[in-house]
């Protein structure tokens, strides 16, 4: 046999074992996901509010750009104190987002086009409108215990009753609030308007599994479950609420910071019940086929507490416990920050769970945009799709949209408003997001220039940088992640950062970008010659151009590229 057909039938055995390992990851592994703020996605009626007629009439757009599955904010019956996220509900559909039937729609629609559809699920508290809340306070039909009740305290000094323990809620003040009615204090880690579940109720644990068991029938793909870190709160085999410790981070009594959260904050029942919903869903799954029932976790915690979400060892829980890492990330980061910000992910749970998933906004934070800088909006769309695992986008990111002071006053707003803004489709009316007179929450006054409809038209908008790099992690090269010498990453210099995804012998791509305001350069990076396949704005860099790596490489002020090398 000559040498030539030795490397032939070489690499065909290269290429089916790559082909195989590739495939052995699952879909919410190496998955682009993207948040729709249902609200203000798109707007089908004209009443200046995003609803689900909208959301079906542009599912097409999500699969224009690459979208694998997309997690809807809730879109469940609800006052809205919370913008859904008190829920009167749990399995009807909000009269202002449309009805079951449109619902199914959008499903049905979603599926045809091979996306999958993420609910977001609020197992920690319902609405205080919502009938369970209401059957509680009359301690009706074995509802009694579904919340957290107490009588508090009588104040030794003042003789007045008190909170049973000095907890604030998140959103600042006591978490507890009295009842007249039922004359009892309740807990709420969030608003007023939001009674914590009791979860060390048997009847609590067995409505939430119902709810899930509703959607899932309607063939819902996964859950992103809200809020984990606050499941749970310590309570002493007395009954009564521990007092937590004083941070001394602020001096302001009513602030959730003026506590350090041991009791309140990630208490080790909260693992429990996570366990027992993986068993729901891969028993769910076990039964009904269909692909993997992933659930995607928010907790604010660090990689050793999350590690413990995905594993513990014996038992498992989420699949994708979000990153929050690089939302910590401001317009003074540079290439050493992402680099640690991902090594305290990969370093933990990577080395651990073989998993790993970035998020890089949604819609409780600034977005990137503004947070990291308008000239870094795509590099960090470069760098969350690049990186090894599942990227999570929220609206409106892919084209690098920025906060938007909506101009309202502390009592009739959010303070998180500037991230909620509609999604700016077009230079049309509204941004093309709505034909009404007005919309719930004024569109940015710079949709004239920043749409979707003009960056469709620009080669390196963020828009086609967002698709470019979703297309990518469709190749081999990024599939083969979990492979030995699947993917390394480093910042090469302070402001510059480089991704390699290989699929080894085969195919190799190199992210190099530059997050600085001076030029650099790079010497020797390897022997290898490559080709740019993307590039940003920033870069004086042709499509197809040619670089020798084994000499000196320039990098302008912001410029981010993609090279490839095929053997
Ligand atoms: C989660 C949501 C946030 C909401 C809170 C209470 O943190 O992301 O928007 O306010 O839960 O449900
Ligand atoms: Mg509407």
């Amino acid at each position: 046999m000559s040498s030539d057909s030795l490397r032939i039938i070489q690499i065909l055995l290269l290429c089916a074992c790559s082909a195989f390992a590739a495939s052995d990851v699952d879909w919410w592994e190496s998955a682009t996901l993207y948040q729709i703020y249902p609200r203000s996605f798109m707007d089908s009626d004209g009443d200046g509010v995003g609803d689900l007629n909208g959301i079906t009439s542009r599912l097409a757009f999500l699969k224009e750009i690459g979208v694998t599955a997309t997690w809807l904010s809730p879109i469940f019956e609800s006052p809205m104190a919370d913008m859904g996220y008190d829920v009167t509900n749990f399995t009807k559909v909000d009269p202002l987002f449309g009805t079951m039937e449109d619902f199914d729609a959008m499903l049905a629609k979603a599926h045809e086009l091979g996306l999958k559809i993420i609910l977001d699920f609020v197992p920690n508290h319902s609405s205080d409108q919502c009938e369970w809340f209401q059957k509680s306070i009359r301690r009706e039909d074995g509802y009694d215990d579904f919340y957290i009740w107490d009588d508090g305290k009588i104040d030794p000094q003042t003789g007045v009753r008190i909170p049973p323990s000095n907890w604030n809620s998140e959103f600042n003040g006591s978490a507890w609030s009295w009842n007249e009615q039922r004359q009892q204090y309740y807990f709420h880690w969030f608003l007023v308007e939001q009674p914590d579940l009791n979860l060390r109720s048997p009847m609590v644990h067995q409505h939430l599994i119902d709810i899930m068991k509703f959607w899932l029938a309607r063939g819902v793909d996964a859950f992103r479950i809200d809020a984990v870190p606050h499941f749970f709160e310590m309570r002493l085999a007395n009954g009564t609420y521990p007092d937590e410790p004083v941070s001394g981070f602020t001096n302001d009594t009513n602030s959730n910071r003026y506590y350090s959260h041991i009791y309140t904050f990630n208490q080790p029942e909260n693992l429990e019940i996570l366990y027992e919903w993986r068993e729901f869903l891969d028993e769910y799954q076990r039964q009904h086929g269909g692909d993997t029932r992933a659930m995607v976790a928010e907790a604010y915690a660090t990689a050793d507490i999350l590690s413990d979400y995905i594993s513990n060892g014996t038992h498992f829980g989420t699949q994708l416990p979000m990153n929050f890492n690089f939302i910590s990330l401001r317009s003074n980061m540079n290439a050493k920050d992402i680099e640690r910000f991902a090594n305290s992910w990969m370093d933990v749970i990577w080395t651990k769970h073989k998993t790993a998933n970035w998020v890089f906004g949604n819609h409780d934070n600034s977005r990137p945009a503004t947070r990291i800088g308008e000239k870094r909006a795509d590099m960090m769309t470069i760098i969350a799709h690049a990186l090894p695992g599942t990227s999570v986008t929220y609206y409106g990111d892919e084209i690098g949209m920025t906060d938007y002071d909506t101009k309202c006053t502390p009592s009739n707003c959010d303070f998180r408003d500037p991230v909620r803004t509609p999604l700016q489709w077009s230079s049309a009316k509204n941004g093309g997001f709505s034909t009404g007179n007005s919309t719930w929450l004024p569109v940015n006054s710079n949709f004239k220039t920043l749409n979707v409809q003009r960056q469709r038209g620009v080669a390196r908008s963020t828009l086609n940088i967002y698709k470019g790099m979703t297309a990518l992690k469709k190749t081999l090269a990024f599939k083969s992640y979990k492979e030995e010498g699947g993917f390394a990453y480093e910042a090469l210099t302070e402001q510059v950062f480089q991704i390699i995804r290989t699929a080894p012998k085969l195919e190799e791509y190199r992210v190099l970008a530059n997050f600085g305001r001076q030029i650099e350069y790079l010497y020797g990076l390897t022997n290898k010659t490559m080709e740019y396949v993307l590039l940003n704005a920033y870069s004086p860099h042709r499509f197809g151009d040619k670089v020798d790596l084994s000499k000196r490489i320039t990098l302008m002020p912001y410029e981010a590229v993609v090279l490839r090398w095929v053997a």
